[in-house]
C-alpha cells in the first residue's frame, strides 16, 4: 500500500505511474496515426452535444478573462482548430502547435477560409517544444499528452495565470466499437486512460483550486461504411497492431451493420473542463 498522503503530489504522482503506466513509446504519440484521423476529424462538428461543449468551454475562458483582448493563448495538441478558431477572434494572438501535419493542414484551410490572421500554427512535438516566453491562457484538450503529469508539470509553467484542460471523465462507451472488438480480438477496448481525475487531484494537491465542470453527451456520426470501418481500425490499431486477416474482419463487421451503405456510430460520453487561475486567493485579506 502507498504509505504517501492523497494530499500530497507525490501520492498523485505514484498513483498515475501505476495506472497509467509509462506511455511513452504508444502509437497514440506518433504523428503519423494521427495524419490518419485528420481528414474525418471534423465530423464531430456535426454533434450537437459535442458542439455545445465547445461553446460552453469558450464562454467560460471569455467570462473569466483568459480570452480577452490582448491575451495570448498556446493550445497544445490543437488537431484541426475547434478551440484556436474560436478563441482567436477574442485574444491577440494563438500559437497553435501539434505533433500532426495533416491535422495542422485542416487549421490552415478552415483559418485561411474564415480569414483569422491572428494564429500561428506549429508542427511540432510538445515534448520538444519550449516556449519563447509564457501565455496568459495555456490550453489544452483531449490529448494523450495529458496522461503524464510531467507534461501537465510543463504545460502550467508556460502559462502565465490560465491554464485549461478539457479531458474524458470516466464515461466513453461506444457499443459498435465494443461488440466488433470482441468479435474481432476477443476483447472489449480498454477503458480510456485519460482522465480529468488524475490531473485534478494532482493540481490540486499542489495547491491549486481548479474549477471543474462536467458535460454529459451522445456524440453521433453518420457515415458511409467504409469510412467508419476506418475510423475503426485506426482506434483499434492506437492499441496494438492489426494483422490482415483481422482488419479484413472488421471490415466485414462494419459492412454488414450498414443500411444503405450508411452507419451511425453514437459514443456515450463524460468531459471535463478544468480552468486553473494561478492568482486566485492571492487577493487582500
Ligand atoms: C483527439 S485530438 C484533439 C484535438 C484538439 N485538441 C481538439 O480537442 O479538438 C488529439 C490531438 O493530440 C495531438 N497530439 C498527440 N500527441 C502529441 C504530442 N506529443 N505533441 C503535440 N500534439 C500531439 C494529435 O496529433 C491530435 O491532433
Amino acid at each position: 500500500m502507498c504509505s504517501k498522503r492523497p494530499n500530497t503530489p507525490e501520492f498523485w504522482r505514484d498513483y498515475a505511474s501505476s495506472a497509467l503506466g509509462d506511455g511513452s513509446r504508444s502509437p497514440a504519440f506518433s504523428g503519423e496515426i494521427w495524419d490518419r484521423a485528420a481528414r474525418d476529424y471534423d465530423d464531430l462538428e456535426a454533434c450537437h452535444d459535442y458542439m455545445r461543449q465547445v461553446e460552453c468551454v469558450l464562454a467560460s475562458l471569455r467570462e473569466c478573462g483568459a480570452v480577452a483582448p490582448g491575451q495570448t493563448v498556446l493550445d497544445i495538441a490543437c488537431g484541426t482548430g475547434a478551440y484556436a478558431l474560436r478563441i482567436a477572434p477574442f485574444c491577440r494572438s494563438v500559437t497553435a502547435i501539434d505533433i500532426s501535419g495533416a491535422m495542422l493542414q485542416r487549421l490552415e484551410e478552415k483559418r485561411r477560409r474564415l480569414g483569422i490572421s491572428n494564429i500561428q500554427s506549429v508542427a511540432t512535438d510538445w515534448r520538444d517544444y519550449t516556449p519563447e516566453d509564457r501565455f496568459d491562457l495555456v490550453f489544452v484538450s483531449l490529448t494523450p499528452l495529458l496522461r503524464s503529469l510531467d507534461e501537465i508539470d510543463r504545460m502550467l509553467d508556460a502559462s502565465r495565470r490560465f491554464f485549461a484542460i478539457v479531458s474524458w471523465a470516466g464515461v466513453k462507451k461506444n457499443v459498435l466499437h465494443e461488440e466488433i472488438a470482441r468479435e474481432v480480438l476477443g476483447s472489449a477496448p480498454e477503458r480510456h486512460r485519460v482522465d480529468v481525475m488524475i490531473p485534478f487531484n494532482y493540481l490540486y494537491a499542489r495547491g491549486y483550486a481548479p474549477d471543474l465542470r462536467f458535460f454529459h453527451g451522445c456524440w453521433e456520426r453518420t457515415r458511409p461504411w467504409q469510412r467508419q470501418a476506418e475510423n475503426l481500425l485506426w482506434q483499434m490499431e492506437m492499441r496494438r497492431p492489426l494483422t490482415d486477416a483481422e482488419k479484413g474482419a472488421v471490415l466485414e463487421a462494419v459492412r454488414t451493420r450498414a443500411v444503405d451503405g450508411m452507419i451511425t456510430v453514437r459514443t456515450r460520453v463524460r468531459t471535463a473542463f478544468l480552468l486553473v487561475d494561478k492568482e486566485a486567493g492571492k487577493g487582500p485579506c
